[in-house]
């Protein structure tokens, strides 16, 4: 089975930023990245530039979509929209979109329903094993049978602080939360991904913990070297 690896660029990058990560992941092959599935998740407003600018061989993320699809929502983004512009994945359910827009369960679930009816597959972001059974029970009322299920678990005190947990700690909550995404979609196929405050240097003991799939790097992502390396190191390969 492929890793899988998200580089969320949150708000952080700017029209030039973007260029040039763009510019560096074109001028560079795809060596680094085999056996991987690279999902890159710039700002909204800077989707169609990345969807024209990326190396082809990654696929484009959005953050967030919204529970329409069409109609009056003003400031919504549409995951049919998101698809018809080449995103093939989405964030649902981030720790910031839960803490500043205050997104419930429930509504993590809409937006499920809402990108996998627009042929999106939703990355969904939980705290925990208790997260992820509340999320993922909500989900599982919309009576959706995914043939990919992405869970990415990231601990609040780790994204953004430099602070990742112990790694036997790490192994033993992915593997509860992959337990309740078995429960929840036995005929998926699983990942479960880790996130908050990957860096470089961490990259390769991450790679030791036999119950993730990959990782979700949000700061450090925006450095297309930095990504790289961290991409490659957990592959446990140099270049
Ligand atoms: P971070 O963010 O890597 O900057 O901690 C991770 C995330 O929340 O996506």
């Amino acid at each position: 089975m492929k890793k899988l690896f998200v580089a969320n660029f949150k708000l952080y990058c700017s029209l030039t930023d973007i260029s040039n990560w763009c510019v560096q992941s074109a001028h560079t092959g795809p060596e680094w990245a085999v056996g991987t599935t690279i999902i890159v998740c710039p700002e909204m407003i800077h989707l169609g530039f990345v969807a024209r600018d990326l190396a082809n061989y990654m696929f484009l993320g959005s953050q967030d979509c919204s529970v329409h699809t069409t109609g009056a929502f003003t400031g919504d983004i549409s995951a049919a929209h998101l698809a018809e512009i080449d995103v093939f994945y989405t964030l649902i359910g981030h720790y910031e979109r839960r803490i500043y827009h205050q997104e419930s369960p429930e509504l993590i679930a809409q937006k499920y329903l809402a990108a996998a009816k627009n042929g999106l597959v939703p990355i969904v972001c939980v705290a925990g094993p208790e997260d992820a059974l509340d999320i993922f029970s909500a989900i599982k009322r919309e009576d959706l049978t995914p043939k990919t299920v992405i869970c990415a678990y990231e601990p609040p005190g780790s994204i953004g602080t430099g602070i990742i947990p112990d790694l036997t700690e790490i192994d033993l909550t992915c593997q509860k939360i992959r337990a309740i995404l078995e429960n929840s979609f036995p005929a998926s196929e699983l990942f479960v991904l880790y996130g908050g405050s990957v860096q470089e240097t961490d990259a390769k003991n991450l790679s030791r913990i036999s119950h993730i799939d990959g990782l979700l790097v949000g700061k450090a992502s925006t450095d297309f070297q930095a990504f790289k390396k961290i991409v490659s190191f957990f592959m446990n390969r140099v270049f």
